[in-house]
């Protein structure tokens, strides 16, 4: 995890001052999710999680990027909006299920492991929105030299959770490549 750590800590240093845009699968599905938490696995530097803000939702972002959260901290403080941030392991299932409860959960471009997919279900409220999107097979298959550790296999998450309801499981093409999307609900016990 070092390494990885130090490359996008590498990467958010060398970032302009520029704020990039929110993904657009999520701008176009934030009507689905619920009032009024959303917790931001993998967060960055935090373009969809000031968008959020800027919608109204009371956010928590969390990466392992001490530079991406700082960066995020100073885009917030800019714009005068509040929202919870946290460095960690995104793979760390303890540290997760200590956040608190949620009515929503995203993962942008990020790929986590069924483990950390698993605990980031079990942190939402019944009926609560996992949203999630990220490159997949067919973006390998098309660019061999992408980072494979963003690229969901074909339905990988489908079914990985017997906790949620699948409400959408998209692939789609935009102009970075082939992504595939999901939208679940959490199950009433
Ligand atoms: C492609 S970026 C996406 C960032 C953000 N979700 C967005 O859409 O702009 C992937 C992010 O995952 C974070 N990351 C990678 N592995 C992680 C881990 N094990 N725990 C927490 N964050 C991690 C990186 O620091 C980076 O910010």
């Amino acid at each position: 995890m070092g390494h990885k750590r130090d490359d996008w800590n590498r990467k958010y240093q060398e970032r302009g001052s520029q704020q990039f845009q929110p993904e657009v699968y999520l701008v176009q599905n934030v009507h689905r999710l619920r009032p009024s938490s959303v917790v931001e696995v993998a967060c960055g530097d935090g373009r969809n999680a000031l968008y959020l803000c800027r919608q109204g939702f009371d956010v928590t972002g969390v990466d392992f990027s001490e530079e991406g959260i700082a960066r995020l901290c100073r885009f917030a403080a800019a714009e005068n909006l509040k929202l919870r941030t946290q460095v960690m392991d995104a793979e760390d299932t303890f540290a997760l299920a200590a956040l608190g409860v949620f009515d929503n959960a995203i993962f942008i471009h990020y790929k986590p492991s069924v483990e950390t997919f698993r605990a980031v279900a079990s942190l939402l409220r019944p009926q609560g929105i996992l949203l999630m999107t990220s490159f997949n097979r067919q973006h390998l298959i098309e660019s061999p030299h992408f980072s494979s550790d963003l690229c969901y296999e074909n339905e990988e998450f489908l079914y990985a959770d017997g906790s949620l309801e699948v409400l959408e499981y998209v692939s789609y093409t935009d102009d970075r490549g082939w992504l595939d999307g999901y939208i679940f609900r959490k199950l009433v016990p």
